[in-house]
């Protein structure tokens, strides 16, 4: 989708601002093009309505949810190449917190009892990281800041976005989010309680997070939220009891502060609020009003006199800024997807609920297992979504799909609605029944990405380096560089490299980039670079590993995939499927290096996949999920055997297995 193009960024606003070593503008981004890998709808009918809703939605896009995986930086810079500056209502994000930890989830085989026991420990496949929050120096914020800067030109101009942190960086975003939006724009801080009580620390524990709101301007979307009266509140708050009614009432102020010179700064009944520095809230005709119908308290002790504000009248009260009562997703919970860090649905209920109306487009680019997206789902928003790592994509889009899927059946059991139709906000009409994932610049490494950098850095002996800005590591003397396995290595990161080099000209060491692989005119760059580096002279020195070709490293990278053996036949307008067996070697090797004196035996294949797609009619290209088996509970297993409609003529099946690492297998026949 689109060739790759150099976008634009409107520069910071820039007061306050804050600034640390290696800032750097972001003037502009490469957008890459994005490959669509996958489809899912839960009804092709619904899934092609037209609709209203969808007449400003780029036509290069179908309608639907659009979740990407990818670097956000140039997942973003694509969104904006194609047609979305401007169109998104509400950005919510949960970055990384700069914590220094490595998050991790822990990982089983399904099934507990079909599966063998080793050395005590019942089918613990131990952790796999999700992703890493250690950051060396001030990357963290040069990582903010162009994501922020990005993220702005996507909002609409009455859109707002929401900033998910903590006490690690807090105060250096808000900075960031001044210098971005401009001070002016600055909506609320928000603080949740994350969690309760917790044993005792140095000093006070933290138990709560902050989310900090920005606009573009004055004027944005914004929907009051009352929550419900408890009894506390109206036995603490109304305890006058209205003698001809009997109903209970709080008394309330009728002044406000400074004085007036006009009618409201006039004595009333004697009572002169000039005196006091203040002025009547309403005017005479009000007040007098409110008198004659008998909802103006006068003390007995001729104290001032007050608006009765009776108890049964109070529909709710207004959300504040501090949120408490909502829990942290734990085991137990019935949402829990199993990634660390996974927020509750019922903290962005209420985020998405405030800041952006049905049919609107939310968008969360940290969206790790999808809480953003299912929640705008359930709520009727568009949505799109965007992750680096592969198994916060897969959890998100076997969420998505299993959320599409309910809403489907319980529309085909309600009245007709079609989405854009006006809708109720406590029951709201899906706005899209579909969604795809898309591929933003990946290699598709089999392998997790931050694993994938650990393993470069353990077979090519590099040292790491957590004090450097800019480089990642030393080999020997020589500093260096690794290049995110998502994409080759390309002139921008070399100019990137010149940049650096200039502003640091003590550095002489030679410089080694690692990486997955290497665009034809980053070699030319490189070549004429060193020709000026010739003999001794080695100054700055430019070497590469390139691991997908390099006999000596590159050995890591040549992982042994998973297999499966799978039955695929047709009979008459019915297509079977049977998985009759899958071997991951990668699973086996942990099981073995979990438990070195036993040797692993499972024996249930199936305890090691996580979920099965099928798609009836694959075009080699876009994986069109026509069935998903996601079994719901961790202990459950996959059915394993399949029976679908088959297409007219003949067609090309793929069933698509995905194991409890993450590891795709894919297996195709013409039948
Ligand atoms: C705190 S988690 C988000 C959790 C999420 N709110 C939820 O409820 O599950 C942060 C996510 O940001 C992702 N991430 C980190 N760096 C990224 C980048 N450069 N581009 C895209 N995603 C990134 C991580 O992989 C992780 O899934």
């Amino acid at each position: 989708m689109s060739e790759k193009k150099e976008i634009k960024i409107t520069a910071a606003k820039g007061r306050p601002m804050l600034t640390w070593v290696g800032k750097r503008p972001l003037r502009s981004v490469t957008a890459f093009p994005a490959q669509h890998v996958e489809t899912f709808a839960a009804s092709e009918e619904e899934a092609n309505q037209a609709s209203p809703i969808w007449k400003d939605w780029p036509t290069s896009y179908p309608q639907g949810g659009l979740l990407f995986h990818g670097d956000n930086k140039e997942v973003l810079g694509h969104l904006l190449a194609n047609g979305f500056r401007g169109k998104v209502k509400l950005i919510y994000i949960d970055p990384p917190f700069d914590s220094g930890a490595d998050y991790v989830r822990k990982v089983q085989l399904r099934g507990g009892a079909a599966t063998a026991k080793i050395d005590g420990e019942n089918y613990a496949l131990g952790e796999q990281i999700q992703y890493t929050d250690i950051w060396a120096n001030d990357n963290y914020l040069q990582f903010m800041y162009e994501r922020l800067l990005l993220a702005k030109e996507l909002l609409a101009n009455n859109g707002t976005i929401w900033l998910h942190c903590d006490w690690h960086k807090c105060h250096h975003l808000r900075c960031l989010l001044d210098e971005v939006f401009g001070q002016d724009n600055f909506c609320n801080e928000v603080v949740w309680q994350r969690t309760f009580s917790r044993a005792a620390s140095g000093t006070l524990n933290n138990i709560h997070d902050t989310m900090l709101i920005y606009s573009k301007c004055k004027e944005f979307t914004w929907n009051k939220i009352l929550m419900p009266v408890t009894e506390n509140y109206i036995e603490s708050r109304f305890t006058m009891v209205d003698e001809k009614s009997g109903k209970l009432f709080q008394g309330i102020v009728l002044t406000a502060p400074g004085i007036s010179k006009g009618e409201t700064g006039q004595d009333w009944h004697g009572f002169s609020p000039t005196a006091q520095g203040r002025h009547w809230a309403n005017n005479l005709a009000e007040r007098e009003r409110l008198n004659a119908e008998g909802k103006i308290y006068w003390p007995p002790n001729g104290g001032w006199p007050r608006l009765k504000r009776f108890a049964d009248e109070v529909d709710g009260i207004a959300l504040q800024s501090l949120w408490t009562g909502i829990s942290p997703i734990n085991s137990q919970a019935l949402d829990d997807t199993g990634f660390p860090t996974q927020k509750p649905e019922e903290l962005i209920e209420r985020i998405i609920h405030c800041s952006s109306n049905p049919n609107d487009l939310v968008l969360d680019c940290f969206i790790g297992s999808g809480t953003t997206a299912a929640v705008a789902q359930k709520l009727g928003r568009r949505w799109i979504g965007c992750d680096i790592n592969k198994g916060a994509i897969q959890t998100t889009a076997k969420r998505l799909q299993g959320i599409m899927a309910e809403q489907s059946k319980a529309l085909q059991n309600a009245a007709p609605q079609l989405p854009g139709m006006e809708t109720d906000e406590k029951a709201p009409v899906p706005a899209q029944h579909a969604f795809g994932v898309w591929r933003v610049n990946d290699y598709d490494l089999k392998i997790q990405r931050n694993e994938a950098i650990k393993l470069a850095c353990e077979y090519v002996g590099i040292e790491r380096l957590a004090s450097d800005s800019f480089f990642d590591g030393k080999l020997g003397k020589k500093l260096v560089k690794i290049i995110p396995f998502e994409h080759p290595l390309s002139p921008l990161d070399l100019e990137e490299l010149k940049r650096e080099l200039e502003a640091r000209p003590e550095l002489e060491n030679v410089i080694v980039f690692v990486c997955l692989g290497i665009e034809l005119s980053a070699r030319t760059w490189i070549e004429d670079w060193n020709r000026l580096r010739k003999g001794a002279e080695t100054v700055n020195k430019i070497e590469v590993i390139e691991l997908r070709t390099d006999e000596k490293y590159g050995n890591f990278i040549k992982h042994e995939p998973a297999t499966g053996k799978v039955a695929i036949a047709r009979s008459g307008d019915k297509i079977t499927v049977k998985i009759e067996d899958f071997i991951s070697p990668t699973i086996l090797k942990r099981l073995d290096m979990d438990a070195p004196l036993f040797k692993a035996k499972i024996s249930d294949w199936r305890s090691q996949i996580d979920c099965v797609m099928i798609d009836t009619a694959y075009d080699g290209e876009v994986f069109n999920v026509v069935l998903s088996d996601v079994p719901e509970k961790k202990k459950d297993l996959i059915e394993g055997t399949y029976t679908l409609v088959a297409p007219v003529g003949k067609t090309t099946v793929a069933v698509k297995i995905i194991d409890m690492l993450g590891e795709e297998v894919l297996i195709q026949e013409t039948v």
